[in-house]
């Protein structure tokens, strides 16, 4: 079954789930993407900071697909906020991922105490200007630091990247992105291999569709309109973790997923931390 895509503010079509790539490192990533894009991944989500883009670039080579198929993001460190420092932090990253663009830039991190993030948009407006990067977002952004950007800058992100599964719902973040055209994309969407996948509220759902765990919280992602990037190394999960087209939940089943929500924020604050 096709993975749906959604639309982006700016037109670009971005597929609905792609892979997380965190911890791969350079070395161990280049199969996992090779196995990822045969299981019909077309879109791959990294950072500069993971320290795997000479692996996920050597996979995409390897994997023999055309470049212009597929969908990568990559997110811009720390070290490369303010000033035009971005330019450089982009530059690394294609020269590792040996690539002449990437689909999707996003700021890893707002780190609102160094007060950066702003003048690194205006530099990511010029990147986005420049082809390097055909789209640009953020990453772990709260509204109130949307709202900032929106007030001192002029392209709208096309997503905000937060860390959202059925127990850290983050309904305000999801509601904001949508009234203005942001997507929000869920990082560890499974809860990182947690007892989240014994839930019996989900299992219980799993059951009914004949699915794993891991297949329904990731189908809950697609009923919300949101976009999903589960990491696996495994063949056998990562084929499994894109094969949730073939059936859908019911808006009950979604009510319920969402109800285990804890009312948790992310487990790492913005306003404090980041990289
Ligand atoms: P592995 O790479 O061995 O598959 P998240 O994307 O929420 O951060 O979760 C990633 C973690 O969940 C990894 O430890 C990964 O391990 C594990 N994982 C990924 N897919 C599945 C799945 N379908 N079932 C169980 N565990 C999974």
């Amino acid at each position: 079954m096709a993975v749906s895509s959604i639309r982006l503010n700016n037109g670009l079509m971005m597929p609905q789930v792609g892979l997380g790539t965190w911890p791969l490192k350079h070395h161990d990533a280049a199969p996992v993407i090779v196995t990822a894009i045969e299981a019909g991944y077309r879109h791959i989500d990294t950072a500069y900071r993971y320290q795997n883009h000479i692996g996920v670039g050597q996979g995409v080579r390897d994997s023999g697909i055309a470049r212009e198929e597929l969908f990568i993001t990559t997110k811009l460190d720390g070290e490369f906020q303010g000033d035009d420092k971005a330019v450089a932090g982009l530059d690394a990253s294609l020269r590792e991922l040996q690539m002449d663009y990437v689909d999707l830039l996003l700021i890893h991190w707002p780190l609102p105490q160094r007060g950066e993030y702003v003048s690194t948009w205006k530099t990511f407006e010029h990147l986005f200007a420049s082809g390097k990067t055909r789209s640009i977002g953020v990453s772990n952004f709260k509204p109130a630091h949307l709202e900032h950007l929106f007030s001192e800058t002029s392209v709208r992100p096309v997503c905000n990247q937060i860390q959202l599964n059925p127990r850290i719902t983050r309904p305000e973040h999801v509601e904001f992105g949508r009234t203005h055209q942001i997507v929000t994309v869920a990082w560890s969407p499974i809860g990182q291999g947690s007892d989240l996948l014994q839930d019996p509220t989900v299992s219980a759902i799993a059951e009914k569709y004949g699915k794993t765990t891991a297949q329904v919280i990731l189908r809950w992602n697609i009923e919300l309109g949101i976009v999903t990037i589960p990491k696996s190394a495994n063949p056998t999960r990562i084929a499994q973790n894109i094969d949730i087209f073939d059936f859908a939940l019911t808006a009950d089943d979604v009510a319920a997923i969402t109800a285990l929500d804890t009312g948790a924020e992310s487990r790492v604050d913005s306003d404090v931390n980041g990289h």
